[in-house]
Parts: C-alpha cells; sequence; structure tokens
C-alpha cells in the first residue's frame, strides 16, 4: 500500500504520530581538545515541531545534527526517538546537508527514486512516490533534468524531495540554504515552510542564520560554543504561513542576534593566544547571518 507521503495539512495533523526526538545530555568531544564539540545537550522536540538551531560557526551544530542522524555516537547521553534508542543510521531519519549531494549522472527524478529503489519498493509505486515529491518541491517539469543543468536552489528541492520521499519520521537539515543567494533562499523559505505546514513532519534545522530560524521554526535553541551547550531557547510564537517581511519577525531577529553577539564577545573574552575567534562587529545585520570567523 502506499505509504500516505503527503497529506492535506490537517490528515496530516492528525495522522502522523511518528516524529517525537529527545536528546538526553548528549556530550561528543573531539580527541585533542576538551572544547570542541558538543557537551551535556538536553532537548526535546515535539511531534510534528519545527526546531532551529543557531549558534556562530564551530560551536557543535553539525556534531549535533551527526549524533542525531545515527552518523556519530556520543561519549555519552542518548538520542531517543519515538521512545527507541538510536544506534545508527536509519530511514526514520533524513538529512539534508548544504550540499545537496546528487549524483550528477542520474535526472532529478532517478536521484529521488534512488533510496526507495535501495529500500525495494515496487516500480509503480516507486514512480507515484516520485511524481509526489517532485510535485511538493514544484519540479515536476524539471523530472527528467541531469544535476548539471538545474540550478541552485533546484537542486536543493530535488535534495528536500529525495529526503522526503523516503516518509521519515524527522527531518534533519544541516545549513541547506546557506550556499544559495538571498532570493532564492527566501523563495525555499517559503517551499519549506509550505511543505512542513502539509506534512507536519518533526524538523530539526541547523543554521548560523538568525534570520532564517525567526522565519521557520517554533523554537530557536541558541547554543554556547566551545563546547557547545545550550545557551537559551526562544519560543517563536507567530502562526505558520509566516509573513516574512512583518515587523514581528524583524523584531525577534534582532532580540536572538544580540543573544548570539553576547556569545562572541564572551568568547572573545576568554580567547587564548592560539584560538582568536572574529569580533562581534563581523556580524553581519543586513542579512542575519553570523560572520565566519568564530
Ligand atoms: N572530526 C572532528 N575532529 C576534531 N574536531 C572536530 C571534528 N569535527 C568537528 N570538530 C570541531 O568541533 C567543533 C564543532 O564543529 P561543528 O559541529 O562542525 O560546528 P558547526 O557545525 O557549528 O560549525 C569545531 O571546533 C570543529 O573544529
Ligand atoms: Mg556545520
Amino acid at each position: 500500500m502506499l505509504l500516505s507521503l503527503f497529506k492535506t495539512a490537517s490528515a496530516a495533523a492528525k495522522s502522523e504520530t511518528r516524529g517525537h526526538l529527545c536528546l538526553n545530555s548528549l556530550t561528543r568531544l573531539y580527541a585533542g581538545s576538551r572544547a570542541s564539540g558538543i557537551e551535556g545537550i538536553s532537548l526535546e522536540c515535539r511531534q510534528g515541531e519545527f526546531v532551529c538551531v543557531v549558534g556562530p560557526s564551530g560551536c557543535g551544530k553539525s556534531t549535533l545534527l551527526n549524533l542525531v542522524a545515527g552518523m556519530l555516537k556520543p561519549d555519552s547521553g542518548s538520542v531517543v526517538l519515538d521512545g527507541v534508542e538510536v544506534r545508527g543510521p536509519g530511514p526514520d531519519r533524513a538529512v539534508v546537508f548544504q550540499d545537496h549531494g546528487l549524483f550528477p549522472w542520474l535526472t532529478a527524478a532517478q536521484n529521488i527514486a534512488f533510496g526507495l529503489k535501495m529500500a525495494g519498493v515496487p516500480r509503480s509505486e516507486r514512480e507515484e512516490r516520485v511524481q509526489q515529491a517532485l510535485a511538493m518541491v514544484h519540479l515536476e517539469s524539471s523530472a527528467n533534468k541531469l544535476v548539471h543543468e538545474l540550478s541552485g536552489g533546484m537542486k536543493q528541492r530535488v535534495a528536500i524531495a529525495r529526503a522526503l520521499v523516503m516518509d521519515p519520521a524527522v527531518l534533519l537539515m544541516d545549513e541547506p540554504f546557506a550556499a544559495l543567494d538571498a532570493q532564492t533562499r527566501t523563495l525555499l523559505h517559503q517551499q519549506l515552510q509550505d511543505l512542513w505546514i502539509k506534512t507536519r513532519k518533526t524538523i530539526l534545522f541547523v543554521t548560523h542564520s538568525v534570520g532564517e530560524a525567526v522565519r521557520l521554526a517554533d523554537r530557536i535553541v541558541v547554543l554556547h560554543a566551545h563546547p557547545g551547550r545550550i545557551r537559551r531557547v526562544v519560543n517563536i510564537e507567530l502562526a505558520h504561513p509566516r509573513n516574512f517581511d512583518s515587523r514581528d519577525i524583524t523584531e525577534l531577529v534582532h532580540l536572538v542576534r544580540k543573544e548570539i553577539e553576547d556569545e562572541v564577545n564572551r568568547i572573545n573574552s576568554e580567547a587564548s593566544e592560539f584560538w582568536k575567534p572574529a569580533s562581534a562587529a563581523g556580524v553581519d545585520s543586513d542579512t542575519f547571518c553570523l560572520g565566519d570567523g568564530i
């Protein structure tokens, strides 16, 4: 039977019961440095919640996401999804990275179908699910294009479709739009917001862009750096779909950005000679992104 991948918003809200994610005192420090990695992170994501993790470069966002994906093992603590401890990668967690990671010798449709094929899904069901996935990211007319024929934004949309077509309980996204221009990013924010409203997947989204987080998230987790710990959790109590140009969004962006600037200043004041981060003045106030230097 065809898995109910794409439901109407109300049907999805009623029937999706998966996606309750718990991070329990999660610690992963890298050898040779006690300050790299993450330490003691506890976080619970409700089913269907959109949670963004923000923080400066190097604060441990990807480490956190890779632990949830099962690609890294924790030193201590655990990740529990729907009552089952994560012990490695699995189809219940799909990941979208900044680098789309598509196979260049396959078309958009074939890339989306790849995981289904590996999972032994019969051809007719595969084709139907791929068509639905393409429609969700508005790429029906590009189904037969090769990767080099797609724009950067289209490639990321194929990557999102490839993740969603597997019907994961949780969608994990690691700076998926960071390499795109501002206009394309805004378009993809709108599309991701629509997708999330339709599917009600739990999404854990990592970004260094405060603006992106405020646009998309129900809850923003701001990380401390070195080692990564939770500094503050901000609830974004604005209804979806959001108007990204609203004053509420702008005000919240300033609030969360201030948190991170404070963190950059704290790191600066504690930095040793061999590790000197850039100053908070490097924070880009136009795009609400953090500088690269920390
Ligand atoms: N495999 C690794 N070995 C050693 N240190 C690492 C490794 N991966 C990441 N780190 C260090 O851990 C910290 C957090 O990295 P990362 O999770 O990639 O941060 P972010 O995604 O927030 O930029 C950084 O200081 C980074 O240099
Ligand atoms: Mg990263």
